[in-house]
């Protein structure tokens, strides 16, 4: 049984606790927060964008900590799961790799490649696992995407077009400072970032043109350039100013026998599938396949799965692993270059 100490309980500690509750082969032991209330049982005050309110947890079962150095010395934390905001992940992460644990990371890795490079070499000195949370592989709509693609079943892929936006998240005062969340690129896009590297490769060089707000792009539309030229892969992320339309992500893939479809929206509070998955054949054939309801938690819980599969077989998952969360993170730093050169920046 792999035993965890979460760090950080906010939105995502909160979510990832629920998602523990559905995975075989892994136990929360221990919580680490600054904010004694919370520390105490009181998740009341959590604040996040989908899944259940927070709860009275019952703290006793649980070792809790007011700091990370504190739990980093408890033997019995076999992988510390770190759910801190972006600007605290590189120094936390680095520390329990230190200290001899294995890491899960939410996304996004760090807030400058630099930093993410850091944290793969300490993982690969230290001979522990760096996972990052990338969850977007492991929701229905993009797992199918993504098996469709490496299954091969439908020849090679040829690019695709991926959105995510989302309108300004007022709720998060740290949204749009670099130097603790970094804006849509870092805090939003990064998700297609990881998804595209994954799917295609890692690109050569990226266009992009968009909006700055302040030091952070806050709307973008990118090209990237891969050595096969035929690969044509554009993505558009950013928020909008209206609160209408909370959320939206999509996606149209091109494959050489096949396209995949996909878009969906949050408007007026009420969730719209535009496009639900939706498969294009060469036969001329048109398949919607079904996937069966899903709570908040089940794709995080499927992400901890593959956590617990890659530190039982030691072989770092292909999807979850350090160094392709800091590939997407290079892709963001590149992308927000361009729109600040106003020009193609090879990687
Ligand atoms: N995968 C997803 O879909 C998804 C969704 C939301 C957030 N996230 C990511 O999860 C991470 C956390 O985001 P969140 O929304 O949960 O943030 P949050 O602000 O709700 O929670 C962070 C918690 O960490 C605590 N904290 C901060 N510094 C600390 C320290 N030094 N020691 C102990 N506790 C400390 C805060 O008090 C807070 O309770 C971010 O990287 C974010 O990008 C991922």
């Amino acid at each position: 049984m792999l035993r965890v100490g979460i760090v950080g309980i906010g939105f995502m500690g909160w979510i990832h606790t629920l998602a523990y509750r559905k995975v075989k082969g892994a136990k929360v032991v221990a919580y680490c927060e600054q904010i004694e209330k919370r520390l105490a049982g009181d998740w009341t005050d959590i604040k996040g964008n989908f899944g259940p309110p927070g709860e009275i947890m019952d703290m006793k079962p649980y070792a809790c900590y007011r700091d990370l150095d504190a739990l980093l010395k408890n033997p019995k934390i076999d992988l510390v799961d770190i759910c801190l905001p972006p600007g605290a992940h590189a120094t936390a992460a680095i520390k329990a790799l230190k200290a001899g644990k294995h890491v899960l990371c939410e996304k996004p890795i760090a807030l400058t490649a630099a930093d993410a490079r850091k944290m793969v070499k300490t993982a690969a000195d230290t001979g522990r696992q760096l996972l990052i949370g990338h969850v977007l592989p492991f929701f229905s709509e993009f797992a199918y995407a993504h098996k469709l693609v490496t299954s091969g079943k439908y020849g090679k892929p040829l690019g695709g077009h991926f959105r995510r936006v989302i309108s300004d998240p007022l709720w998060l005062p740290n949204f749009y400072d670099p130097r603790k969340v970094g804006g849509p690129m870092l805090d939003l896009h990064v998700h297609d970032a990881h998804f595209i590297r994954l799917l295609f490769g890692m690109p050569t060089a990226v266009l992009s043109t968009g909006r700055m707000r302040g030091e952070v792009v806050d709307f973008f539309t990118s090209q990237f350039q891969f050595p096969d030229q035929r690969l044509t892969v554009t993505a558009t992320s950013g928020c909008i100013h209206q609160q209408g339309r909370a959320f939206t992500h999509g996606y149209e893939i091109h494959l050489e026998k096949a396209t995949v479809l996909f878009d969906s929206a949050v408007i007026d509070g009420k969730g719209e599938l535009n496009m639900p998955v939706t498969l294009l054949t060469a036969d001329g054939k048109v398949t919607r396949p079904v996937f069966p309801a899903a709570a908040a938690e089940d794709a995080f819980a499927a992400e901890i799965g593959e956590v617990v599969k890659s530190l039982r077989t030691g072989k770092p998952s292909a999807i979850l692993n350090g160094q392709l969360a800091s590939d997407a993170l290079t892709l963001c730093e590149a992308q927000t270059q361009s729109v600040q050169k106003r020009k193609l920046v090879r990687i």
